[in-house]
Parts: structure tokens; C-alpha cells; sequence
């Protein structure tokens, strides 16, 4: 893995983390949520595939041409990222995400304090093709700025389009916070990646209000209405509409927005959704694309040099008191954990000892329910955990854990019980939605 270039230390009075590389990677597996697997103070292995088959990597003809080779590691991890996500993103898992990233009341930070932090996601794609978070950013900017010397804005816009990736520090899995992104709620394009091959086991398939060419929405009801899968271009565009004073032009919140919504942009899909204001901004997106180029190139910017330039950029269209209020659920101010019991001594220690109010999940690998349960499960434990009110989600394979799975008395699963000092405060076995879910979780807290 190649080291990251180091940062100005001007920026802002940011302690910059050090490089330690027995940090643990974000897979994207399972059991990652916003609060499961904490990156706070390390780095996260990443790898955008929007980024990686970029035009300036392929000859024309193969451009974005994606394959099933599982003998490139590359090409596997890229397909590995599009199977998760396509069997994750379901119009309830995006919803939910909206709903827990933009609580906004967990931490504030600086924008160039968040491009600082952006550098501890650690590009893992071909060295040949990476490069530092910030580096991206800020010549993304600069090349736009190059092109269009007076639209302050559209350089702005540059360098904050990839912020959203922070999510992937706090425990997002990867899946939902890079890759190309679609509609949620209607039939899924010919044009999205891996489309015959990855959806199969997408819950909202089986779902015949969105497996029409409209499913829930109208005929050109534009695109602000549509549900895209949840990503970093949808989190950073909630950041900028959910912040009081912020002054970009449309241009630019299309922009952060759909830069990753390949199958629109590109793909020539979803254009039936499109409102004329969708159709008039297009051409925006395809301009800002001809320069969020991921090449390595001769002209790496001094960012040093740079800084007064956008600092000023930030203060006209992000206004704020030394800090721009950019809210994230800060992982240290939740500390909650999320994870799956190895035996009966592990069960006694992080289950019935845990002073915390823990939610036990017994499930199965192959019950369909517990798959649409447990995810459900894990936002809603790590949305409604708070430092005074700590809920940790404990889950147990019945099948590897059948003595536990008998003292408990499960026959059904899932099961689920809300634990408060080694004792059962509230049960039920099946599914439940979010609002019995976040009832459930209400009451199991007001116990002692
Ligand atoms: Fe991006
Ligand atoms: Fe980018």
C-alpha cells in the first residue's frame, strides 16, 4: 500500500493521524453500519469504482467495461462492492440511511478540516491510477478553474464534490458510500453495472410497486423526488441543503449530487423521471465530469498556496463561525458496538455482564427474514444509541450457538430481545418496520 503525501500543516489545527497499517479494513462486509465498525482516528482501505474506470484509464472502447474476473483483484473487489450493494440498497435501507446521517447533531466540522480528514481514506485501487483524497480534490478544482476562471462557485463545487466519502470513517460499508448510484422505488436500467448479475437477491425486487419503468413515481416528476441508492453524492448534498446560510447555485447541488449517477449521466437511462430543470442541469454534470479526472499527472497542486483561494470560496457560499456547520454522526460521541457472540463465555461477558441495554438477535445464514432483519436491526441501534443512552446490538448464529439459542427458548427465528443486566426486559420473534422497531427500542430504554 503507498503512503499518502503529506499535508500542509497550516491548514487548520487538526492533529493529523498517523499511518498505521494494522488498521482494520472496510469491506463493506455485513456487519458494518454507521457505528459498528469505527475508522475514527485510522485509515480506511477504499476503492470508488466511479473513480476507477474513469475515461483517462481506457481507450474509448473500453471505457467503463466492467467483467466477472475473479482472478483481478481489482476486477473482484469492484464486483464484490456492486453484489453488496445491489443486494443492500433497497428504498427502506436508503431511507433509513437519509434519516440516521442527517440527524446532524453528533459534531461539526471546518470544511477544509473535513478535506484534511478525507485523506485518511486510503485509496486501494492500481497505484498507477490513485491518488490522495486531497489531491483529487483540490485538482479537481483547480482544472475547473483553469476552464471557467469566473465561476467561483463551479470550483467550489470541485473540491468539496467527494467530502461525502467521510461517511466511509465512521463505518459506513463501502457500498453505500461509493460506486455508481441508481433510483430506488422503480425497476432498475439496463444501463446500471452488473445489472444481470448482482440484483438478484435485492429484497425490493420481489416488491411489484417498483418493478414498473415509473414504480412510485410520475411521469417526469423530476428527479428531486426520486430516491437514489444512498451514497456519498446524496449525504453531501443533504450536508449542503441542511446548512443555514449555504449560497451555491443549483448547478452546483446537481452536481454533488448525480456526478456518481452514471446511469442517468451516462447510461442515457431514467431520462422518463426527468423534470425539464433535470434536463437543463445535465449538461452541467457532463461538464463537471470532463474534470474529476483520477489520473496521476505532472501538475500535483500546492495546496499550501491554494488554501486563501478556496478558504474565501468556502466563507462566501458556506458562511459560518470558524467552523462550517457540516454535521456527522461523530463515532466517538456514540461508542456503541455491534457484534456477532463467538461462544457461551463471549455471551456472558459482552451479553449478560454488558451494562449497556444490548438487543439480541438470534439468526440464521439461511433465513431470509433475519436478512432483512438484522441490517434493520443494526440502524436503528446505531441511530438511536446516544453517549447517555448506549444500546449495543449482539447477534447469535442459532446454528453455531444452539445451547444459548435453548436457554432462551427460541424456536422461531429471529428472535429478538432487548437485554438490561443480564435480564430480559422485552421479546418477539418475526419481522417488525422501523416505527415497531424504534417503539420496541424506546421502551426496552425506559427500563433499569
Ligand atoms: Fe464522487
Ligand atoms: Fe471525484
Amino acid at each position: 500500500m503507498r503512503t499518502l503525501t503529506p499535508l500542509a500543516s497550516n491548514l487548520v489545527d487538526f492533529d493529523l493521524r498517523q499511518m498505521d497499517s494494522n488498521l482494520p479494513r472496510n469491506d463493506g462486509n455485513e456487519s458494518s453500519s454507521p457505528t459498528a465498525s469505527s475508522s475514527e482516528g485510522s485509515d480506511v482501505f477504499i476503492l470508488d469504482p466511479s473513480e476507477l474506470f474513469r475515461p483517462e484509464h481506457k481507450a474509448p472502447e473500453k471505457y467503463r467495461i466492467y467483467t466477472t474476473n475473479q482472478d483481478d483483484y481489482i476486477q473482484k473487489r469492484v464486483f464484490d462492492t456492486y453484489k453488496a450493494m445491489h443486494t443492500n440498497q433497497t428504498m427502506n435501507f436508503a431511507l433509513d440511511r437519509l434519516k440516521a446521517w442527517t440527524r446532524f447533531d453528533k459534531a461539526e466540522m471546518g470544511i477544509m478540516e473535513a478535506l484534511e480528514k478525507l485523506n485518511s481514506l486510503v485509496d486501494e485501487s492500481d497505484p498507477d491510477v490513485d491518488l490522495p483524497n486531497i489531491v483529487h480534490a483540490f485538482q479537481t478544482a483547480e482544472r475547473i478553474r483553469r476552464s471557467h476562471p469566473k465561476l467561483d462557485w463551479f470550483h467550489l463545487t470541485g473540491l468539496i464534490h467527494d467530502l461525502g466519502k467521510l461517511m466511509a470513517m465512521y463505518g459506513e460499508p463501502q457500498w453505500a458510500v461509493v460506486g455508481d448510484t441508481f433510483p430506488l422505488g422503480c425497476a432498475f436500467a439496463p444501463s446500471i453495472v452488473y445489472r444481470e448479475e448482482t440484483f438478484s437477491d435485492n429484497p425490493d425486487l420481489k416488491d411489484q410497486r417498483y418493478n414498473t419503468n415509473y414504480g412510485i413515481y410520475e411521469p417526469n416528476c423530476g428527479l428531486k423526488k426520486v430516491v437514489m441508492s444512498w451514497g456519498h453524492d446524496e449525504y453531501m448534498y443533504q450536508v449542503l441543503i441542511n446548512h443555514p446560510k449555504m449560497s451555491l447555485p443549483q448547478q452546483a447541488l446537481y452536481i454533488i449530487r448525480f456526478h456518481s449517477f452514471y446511469p442517468w449521466h451516462t447510461g442515457g437511462d431514467y431520462f422518463h423521471l426527468c423534470s425539464a430543470q433535470d434536463l437543463d442541469m445535465l449538461p452541467w454534470i457532463r461538464e463537471f465530469n470532463r474534470f474529476d479526472l483520477y489520473s496521476k499527472s505532472p501538475d500535483v497542486p500546492d495546496v499550501d498556496e491554494l488554501i486563501p483561494y478556496y478558504q474565501k470560496l468556502v466563507d462566501k457560499y458556506l458562511p459560518g463561525p470558524v467552523k462550517c456547520p457540516i454535521a456527522m454522526i461523530h463515532q466517538s460521541a456514540i461508542v456503541n458496538e455491534i457484534f456477532k457472540v463467538q461462544d457461551e463465555s463471549d455471551f456472558k461477558q459482552k451479553v449478560l455482564n454488558n451494562p449497556n441495554l444490548v438487543i439480541l438477535d438470534f439468526y440464521a445464514t439461511w433465513c431470509g427474514p433475519c436478512k432483512i432483519m438484522t441490517p434493520r436491526l443494526e440502524s436503528m441501534v446505531g441511530s438511536k444509541s446516544t453517549p447517555n443512552a448506549k444500546i449495543d446490538l449482539a447477534k447469535v448464529d442459532v446454528d453455531e450457538l444452539d445451547t444459548v439459542a435453548g436457554e432462551y427458548e427460541v424456536s422461531s427465528i429471529p428472535s429478538i430481545f432487548a437485554i438490561r443486566n443480564g435480564k430480559i426486559v422485552d421479546q418477539f420473534v418475526g419481522m417488525r418496520d422501523d416505527d415497531q422497531l424504534d417503539s420496541f427500542i424506546e421502551k426496552a430504554l425506559a427500563t433499569k
